[in-house]
């Protein structure tokens, strides 16, 4: 007897599959038809499978992402990908290309030859790369490699921190599991500070969040314009700041708005950040010519006063609640009634769809440095609990992601 809910699902393959129309676009709306393709067949596939079955895919996927991780660092693939397409190349050869000991190298292999990550000719067992192991030596598997070093080792820890700390979320940016794995809960230092112990990793996480740039997009969903200053503003207050950009970086995000918002006045713009990053704001001069640079420490007290907008983009998701509080308790002394509050981040839903996979899986991430992705409820209770409130939610079309803006409460 057939099953009726696979015969239904594949009858549902079979109708995206028709009507599917490949898109090299990497933009949300333009990879939406195919992983809805994807998560479908995930859905048969996991229909068909029983426990045992998903226990030994986990286990592929533990040894798969190790293999990879440990012949990206052996540069393996590189040696592979210089192969013309469809060649292939004996564990031999690759041997003598790479410095691995052939034997190594076909224990490794396996395991990526089995999740399809990697190809094994029938005739001769001799490898071959994909658009896959290729892409991982560059963009967007740098993410992957930011995600191995600098996530995993203390995500697998996860179960012993709660067994020593208690199973409530870890909200310290000095106690937490990234800091308990490097042996520096006792040291007083920050996961910034532990991160910049070691200059190798410190640059992974910068390179690989660079490719990660795209998932909070910077334009084209709230209108930065209406922060111009209006004429009657220019007369009176024409130094008022638009738009501070607070733990801005070295100025690319300001340079995206103000090349994509005309009304905005570079003058009108500040760009804050901690004191290194500032003087290298200085030096790479992205920010447009006009932008104010300024050392600042966003747990004290935030010197401009009455800024339209007080903006924060993939900030918040680092901290606690507690310590998105006292960020924001920095700023509502010196607002004005009409100054706003903007953050872009990631935001999760109340009830999971696969659009968001990514986004809870990063949110994991987020939680071994204390820190924690939100829904928009969550941004409503942080706010209200500093004596703001949420004024719109503007999400950015098919992305996981949005700015919250808020204001000052008005009872
Ligand atoms: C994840 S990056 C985000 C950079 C930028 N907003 C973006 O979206 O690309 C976090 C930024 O916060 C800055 N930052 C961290 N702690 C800070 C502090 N106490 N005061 C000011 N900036 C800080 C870092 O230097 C870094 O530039």
């Amino acid at each position: 007897m057939t099953d009726p809910s696979l015969t239904s699902l594949v009858a549902e393959l079979s109708k995206l599959a028709a009507e599917y129309v490949p898109s090299d676009g990497h933009d949300a709306a333009s990879q939406a038809p195919k992983l809805a393709l994807v998560n479908l067949s995930k859905k048969i596939m996991y229909s068909l499978m029983d426990p045992g079955m998903m226990v030994q895919a986990h286990s592929l996927q533990m040894a798969e992402m190790v293999c990879i991780r440990t012949l990206l660092d052996l540069k393996v693939f590189e040696k592979m990908s210089s192969e013309e397409e469809g060649k292939t190349i004996t564990a031999k050869e690759l041997s003598e290309r790479s410095g691995v000991q052939d034997t190594l190298l076909e224990r490794l292999l396996r395991p990526l030859v089995a999740s399809g990550f990697i190809t094994q000719s029938p005739d001769d067992g001799s490898y071959g790369s994909t658009r896959f192991s290729q892409a991982y030596t560059s963009f967007p598997g740098l993410f992957f490699t930011l995600m191995f070093d600098h996530f995993l080792q203390p995500m697998t820890d996860l179960p012993k921190y709660l067994q020593k700390h208690g199973a409530v979320e870890p909200t310290s940016f000095y106690v937490n599991p990234y800091s308990d794995y490097h042996n520096a809960s006792d040291s007083g230092m920050t996961t910034w500070e532990i991160m910049s112990k070691d200059p190798e990793k410190l640059k992974t996480f910068q390179i690989g969040l660079t490719t990660g740039d795209a998932m909070v997009p910077v334009t084209g969903y709230y209108d930065f314009n209406q922060l111009a200053l209006t004429p009657a503003e220019l007369e009176k207050t024409p130094d008022r700041v638009s738009l501070i950009d607070i733990g801005g970086g070295v100025g690319n995000v300001v340079k995206r708005i103000l090349d994509a918002y005309k009304d905005l006045n570079p003058e009108n713009v500040v760009l804050q950040d901690q004191e290194n990053i500032i003087d290298m704001a200085s030096k790479e001069k992205i920010a447009p010519h006009g932008v104010q640079l300024m050392k600042h420490d966003f747990w004290g007290p935030q010197p401009v006063k009455g800024a339209k907008a007080y903006y924060f983009r993939r900030v918040f998701h680092d901290y606690s609640d507690e310590l998105c509080a006292k960020a924001l308790n920095q700023i509502i002394p010196v607002m004005a009634p009409d100054s706003h509050i903007l953050i872009a981040d990631m935001l999760l839903p109340e009830i999971m769809t696969d659009k968001e996979a990514h986004t809870a899986a990063l949110d994991v991430a987020c939680m071994v440095m204390g820190g924690k992705e939100r829904t928009e409820e969550d941004f409503r209770r942080l706010f209200d609990s500093v004596g703001l409130e949420v004024v719109a939610i503007h999400r950015a079309p098919g992305a996981a992601a949005g700015v919250v803006e808020g204001k000052l409460k008005t009872e």
